[in-house]
């Protein structure tokens, strides 16, 4: 199998001489503050598991879930939590982010990156503040549902932002930064949790909640001073001014070869006239849209949302206490942020291909060992009243491997892949495709996890593992590296790809390629 997806012989990338330029303070400084855009949506995942768990939130707003949890005397462990009308408050933002993230490709494509950024920052500032201050479930629903706007605006743009921003050479590192915000926003939220959920009177639920409002203000003052993409100044007609802008974020004058592939893949992109359907009706897009749909399929499907909803709830089923669950997961919270920081130092340098394999096959070990650990305990049955501390210690250290195993591959990579393979002309629909999946698959992991472990018991670990299995073949065939590629040189990775050549089965160049687009696909 010559030369399954690593091959890509080059032209411009493979030499970083021809795109002179260094890192420059000031790109460093733009993308710290757009990689603000994950908080919201770590901060979100983190917080609604503890929230959920807290018993003067549930006496309040789901008295009925309260009350049963109140009665329950079943020493079935596995059924403990099962609750829709309670998972539907976790998993309706992520529905709300879907539909968001189909507009938010008009909008980042026609009024710019930034724009996008503010624009979801703002609405979730106004969700956070609603939260806080609910007093009725209606306001819950409307405050989660304007978190989940801002969710889908901000996790459109920002991923195209920092691929775009960065010079080629460290697209991997600054796009990462992404995903540790939204390590550290899940992390944040687990520790306000641990806190709040200890304040007397009952009331710490609405500081969880109306702290996410910080992250959006911190997003909001930032993309005041950010400016917009070349990629995206020249898609919309202002090329002195991305001239002037690459000069700068470059750090050097000679940025000819850049602006013209920048300026080569703008007149293509204007050549097509409506990327979405040409997204999904032309060959030669067909590598680029099946990414965009599987990347995030798979990363759902890798189960880390169970960990990231319900390891409070988890953590209790097998035993723990409530103070015990909830420091658990703020173990596993840290463990997630340092992780990542691997992925940040590597990614550019061993290339994505080995990272998506590495963390695929740490994370199938131990999610096997977690099913084994449960399963020899808990049994079919879930009857099971005490459990020795010992295993309760050895369950959290193999959930803290596969965690690690998924923060330095699928979790940043499943954002980082998807934003840097699109050609300009669909890169705002590809990367809207892109979070619309992950979104209803998180949504569907969310309001079906606790379901399932009921009906599933411990073998809902090897549902998942399953999965992984699949994502790491599909991974070693099918998925060429994209490291040290410059972004608007990409469609060369498919070319040389032993699968996807097929499809793009024309030496081209990107004039005849949009010929070829306009007239056969
Ligand atoms: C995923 C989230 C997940 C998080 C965990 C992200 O990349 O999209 O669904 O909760 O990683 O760190």
């Amino acid at each position: 199998m010559g030369g399954v997806g690593f091959a890509v012989s080059g032209r411009r990338g493979d030499d970083p001489t021809q795109y002179p330029g260094k890192l420059t303070w000031y790109v460093v400084m733009t993308l710290m503050a757009a990689a603000m855009g994950g908080l919201i949506f770590g901060y979100d995942i983190g917080i609604s598991g503890g929230v959920t768990s807290m018993a003067p939130f549930l006496e309040k707003f789901f008295p009925s879930v309260y009350h049963n949890q109140m009665d329950d005397t079943s020493t079935n462990q596995y059924c403990k939590f099962d609750s829709q009308i309670l998972t539907l408050f976790t998993s309706s933002l992520y529905l709300a982010a879907l539909v968001a993230s189909f507009f938010a490709s008009t909008m980042t494509k026609k009024f710019g990156r930034r724009k996008s950024m503010m624009f979801g920052g703002l609405i979730f500032l106004v969700g956070a503040i609603i939260n806080a201050a609910a007093v009725h479930i209606s306001m819950l629903i409307i405050g989660r549902v304007l978190l989940g706007i801002g969710v889908g605006f901000a996790n459109q743009s920002v991923p195209l932002y920092l691929s775009e921003m960065s010079p080629y050479n460290y697209r991997g590192t600054f796009n990462v930064c992404f995903q540790l915000m939204i390590t550290i926003g899940i992390l944040v939220a687990n520790l306000f949790n641990y806190f709040f959920a200890k304040i007397e009177g009952g009331w710490g639920w609405r500081l969880s909640l109306g702290l996410a409002g910080v992250p959006a203000i911190i997003i909001i003052i930032s993309s005041f001073f950010l400016s917009d993409t070349p990629n995206s100044l020249v898609d919309r007609g202002r090329e002195e001014e991305a001239k002037t802008l690459l000069k700068r974020i470059r750090g050097v004058e000679n940025i000819d070869a850049e602006f013209n592939d920048i300026l080569a893949a703008r007149n293509d992109a204007r050549l097509v006239q409506n990327p979405w359907q040409n997204i999904f009706r032309s060959r030669c897009y067909r590598p680029q849209l099946v990414m965009s749909i599987l990347i995030p399929f798979f990363q759902q499907l890798t189960g880390i949302n169970v960990i990231m909803f319900y390891a409070p709830v988890l953590f209790k089923t097998i035993g723990f206490g409530s103070d015990a669950s909830l420091m658990s997961a703020v173990i596993t919270g840290v463990i997630n942020v340092l992780a990542t920081c691997v992925s940040i130092g590597f990614a550019d340098r061993w290339g994505r291909r080995t990272l998506f394999l590495e963390g695929g096959v740490q994370m199938l070990i131990f999610q096997i060992a977690v099913a084994a650990l449960i399963g020899a305990k808990f049994g079919v049955t879930g009857d099971v009243t005490e459990l020795p501390k010992w295993f309760a210690i050895l369950v959290v250290i193999c959930i803290c491997f596969y965690v690690a195993g998924f923060a330095w591959s699928w979790g940043p990579l499943g954002w980082l892949y998807p934003s840097e393979i699109f050609s300009l002309e669909i890169r705002s629909a590809g990367q809207s495709v892109n979070v619309a999946v992950n979104m209803f698959f998180t949504f569907l992991v969310a309001q079906v996890f606790l379901g399932m472990l009921c009906t599933m018991k411990f073998g809902l670990f090897i549902f998942f593992a399953f999965f992984v299995v699949l994502m790491t073949l599909f991974c070693y065939f099918f998925m060429p590296e994209t490291k040290n590629i410059p972004i608007e040189e990409m469609t060369r990775v498919w070319r040389d790809h032993w699968f996807w050549k097929r499809f793009m089965d024309e030496p081209v160049t990107r004039a005849n390629e949009m010929t070829r687009i306009e007239q056969i696909c």
